[in-house]
């Protein structure tokens, strides 16, 4: 066996209702002015009100709301959340929301803790201790943010993701409530699930420190998510279907943070930070294509994907692995994500736009993981064939 670190630094709470215990959960890990951050159609939802009051009736916190994180969200958002939490001498972190508050939240608790601007800390472990407290509750599954030791914030001036990791940004605790996913809309249903079957792939054909932890993860992950998504997507009420895959996504969230991810990852986030397309929908179209790409380097571990979710019983790595690319296809079609760049609003590049984007893409941190080397030339080959 080959030598490897595995390392989870969140406490995981899950169950129906269990955000309601958040300051429960909040005075054992500190903090009593608590910043609430989360996005405007989860408060219209009527999601947050609950989850507030319970900190205002528990009589042990000041409570202050910021509520202007938009999808992807920036610089200047993080910008605005930590001048309001600073404003109200806030020491500790709420957040509710997809990945893109989650992403915020972690570079808040970067810049409350610190001081400074937020780009002084951008890169790999560039940060010295540990943060403000901070609890997690995810309302999307597929980014694992709640548990990742990563936040990707977006440089709207250079049309960029910015990315911070370090085993600090990790939240202290992950609330994984399924009630709280009842009003996510299909399509983000179906999106948001394909980023965490992503994830689970990717980080099982890492070229980092995949282990026998984050294998197991990968592949239960990868069976819950192949079953319940395509129910998730079409009845979103159904709390089963909720349940499994939002643990399906924190256990693939656990898996990607510890090997990191891989070229589909890299051009999902070029494309985003370029296209402002959703991220869970451009690892979809990417996904079967990047797949193709590394199946000389990869191909064996995918088959045993194959066969472990008992997609096939056939012996030949080549054959079982071109049948989990087939599946993954066949799900993403099921659950009606789009299934070419073109089709998600993505404009028609010229050479030089597609080489423009290619180089974002070799450069992003994802790359590094991939199972095997991503030229520029292969790059473009890989989004002209999802075009
Ligand atoms: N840090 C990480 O480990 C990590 C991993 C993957 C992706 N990301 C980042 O996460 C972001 C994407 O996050 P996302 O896919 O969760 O989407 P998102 O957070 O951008 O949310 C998409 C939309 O869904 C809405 N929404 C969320 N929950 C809802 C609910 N329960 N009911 C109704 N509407 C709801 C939001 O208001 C928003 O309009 C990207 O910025 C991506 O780069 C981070
Ligand atoms: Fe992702």
């Amino acid at each position: 066996m080959n030598p490897f670190m595995f390392h989870t630094p969140s406490r995981i709470y899950f169950g129906e209702e269990t955000s309601l215990t958040a300051p429960d959960l909040m005075r054992e890990i500190g903090g009593s002015k608590v910043l609430i951050i989360t996005d405007d159609v989860l408060v219209k939802t009527g999601l947050m009100a609950p989850i507030i009051d319970a900190f205002k009736n528990d009589g042990n916190f000041e409570v202050t709301v910021f509520s202007d994180v938009p999808p992807d969200s920036d610089v200047k958002c993080v910008g605005s959340a930590t001048a309001v939490g600073r404003g109200q001498g806030c020491d500790c972190i709420l957040s509710i929301g997809g990945g893109s508050v989650l992403d915020t939240a972690k570079a808040v608790a970067i810049c409350l803790t610190f001081g400074g601007n937020l780009e002084e800390y951008q890169g790999l472990n560039n940060l010295s201790t540990k943060l403000l407290p901070h609890i997690a509750i995810p309302t999307t599954s597929g980014t694992g943010s709640e548990v990742s030791m990563v936040a990707m914030i977006k440089d709207s001036a250079e049309r960029k993701k910015l990315l911070f990791g370090s085993r600090f940004i990790a939240p202290d605790t992950a609330i994984l409530d399924p009630k709280l996913l009842v009003t996510l809309p299909p399509k983000l249903t179906a999106a948001t699930g394909l980023d965490a079957v992503t994830h689970a792939i990717e980080a099982f054909t890492s070229l980092s420190t995949v282990s026998v932890f984050t294998d197991v993860l990968c592949i239960e992950a990868l069976k819950l998510l192949f079953k319940w998504l395509p129910i998730a997507t079409k009845s979103g009420d159904d709390l089963d279907a909720r349940a499994n895959t939002l643990v399906a996504s924190t256990m693939a969230g656990i898996a990607f943070t510890n090997t990191g991810v891989g070229v589909v990852h890299a051009l999902a986030h070029a494309t985003g930070g370029e296209f402002g397309t959703h991220h869970g929908m451009t690892n979809s179209v990417f996904l079967p294509h990047g797949m193709s790409f590394n199946m000389d380097a990869a191909g064996d571990r995918y088959a045993e994907i194959a066969r472990q979710l008992k997609f096939t019983e056939n012996s030949n790595n080549e054959i079982a692995a071109k049948t989990l690319i087939d599946k993954v296809e066949e799900l993403a079609s099921s659950i009606n994500l789009p299934r070419r760049l073109r089709d998600m609003g993505v404009p028609a590049l010229d050479g030089q736009g597609v080489e423009d984007l290619a180089n974002i893409a070799s450069t992003d941190p994802a790359i590094m993981f991939n199972p095997k080397e991503a030229t520029i030339e292969d790059i473009i080959g890989i989004y002209e064939r999802a075009y």
